[in-house]
């Protein structure tokens, strides 16, 4: 019998892609000669948001800068856990200037906001379970986030985070790779972790949804779950249906655009929480 899965309200953050390209390449899924249609990033990102209020949550928008291609990515900007708000610090030069536009927002909202010193890519590279042994971050090392990082929003958030190491450069942040499908549970790709980071993730969850390769690579993991409809990437049919099978409720979008710049559902929107 499937456990009945329960909706919690969320509040998001997204920014539009008016200003989307892929004008330089710091993942493997990035190719500077890929034509990229602006028009319908904007499109297929407006129908991502429209799909999230119509499931009751509140999106705030972040205002996009010309000159800054990948803010449309904005789980990368912070990562907030109860009211407190770990501000990011980009590993690559090109993006570097989207922290300042997030602080701006975060601060001009009356949000406590922690400045960073170590490199760290926001809720690209952690999770968080509310309800998974009282609270636990999930942070990525091995590509964009440093390892200090970890320790240091251990300091600002006052949660556990548990550091897995990422191995494969397709799955350059944790969001590419884990999720929390609800406040005490995740779906992963093990391939994507170190051998000992695969048994500490054994280990804490149990009964997490196990994805593989093919669920992975059509970017089914970058998924944003309210604890009962999962959104993600339409291409991720299988990844879907497994999780249809767990009871939960799939909702697929389109975003064949934004994934040119190595994302899909959740690198596109950050969740702010109270
Ligand atoms: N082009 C962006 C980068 O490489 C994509 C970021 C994707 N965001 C994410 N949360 N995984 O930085």
């Amino acid at each position: 019998m499937n456990q009945q899965r329960v909706p919690r309200k969320r509040t998001y953050l997204m920014c539009s892609p008016e200003h989307f390209a892929v004008e330089y390449a710091i993942n493997p899924w990035m190719d500077v000669t890929t034509a990229v249609d602006a028009e319908l990033a904007v499109k297929q990102w407006d129908r991502l948001r429209e799909t999230l209020v119509g499931l009751g949550h509140d999106v705030h928008l972040l205002t996009p800068e010309a000159g800054l291609p990948d803010m449309v990515f904005a789980a990368n900007g912070a990562f907030v856990v109860d009211g407190t708000v770990y501000g990011a610090q980009f590993k690559h030069e090109q993006r570097a200037a989207e922290a300042a536009a997030h602080r701006a927002f975060y601060e001009s909202q009356g949000w406590r906001f922690i400045a960073p010193s170590e490199t760290n890519e926001g809720e690209g590279d952690f999770a968080y379970l509310p309800e998974a042994h009282g609270g636990l971050v999930l942070a990525g090392h091995g590509f964009r986030t440093e390892l200090p990082a970890h320790a240091e929003a251990q300091e600002a958030l006052g949660r556990p985070v548990v550091s897995l190491r990422l191995v494969d450069p397709r799955f350059y942040h944790l969001d590419v790779a884990l999720a929390s499908i609800d406040d005490e549970n995740i779906v992963y790709f093990p391939g994507a972790f170190s051998a000992a980071s695969q048994k500490v993730l054994t280990q804490l969850f149990p009964d997490a949804v196990i994805a593989d390769d093919e669920d992975a690579m059509s970017f089914g993991l970058n998924l944003v779950s309210d604890g009962l409809n999962v959104v993600l990437n339409s291409e991720a049919t299988r990844l879907a249906g497994k999780l249809k099978a767990a009871g939960y409720h799939p909702v697929p979008v389109e975003l064949a655009e934004v994934k040119k710049g190595g994302g899909s559902v959740k690198c596109c929107i950050a969740e702010l929480r109270h």
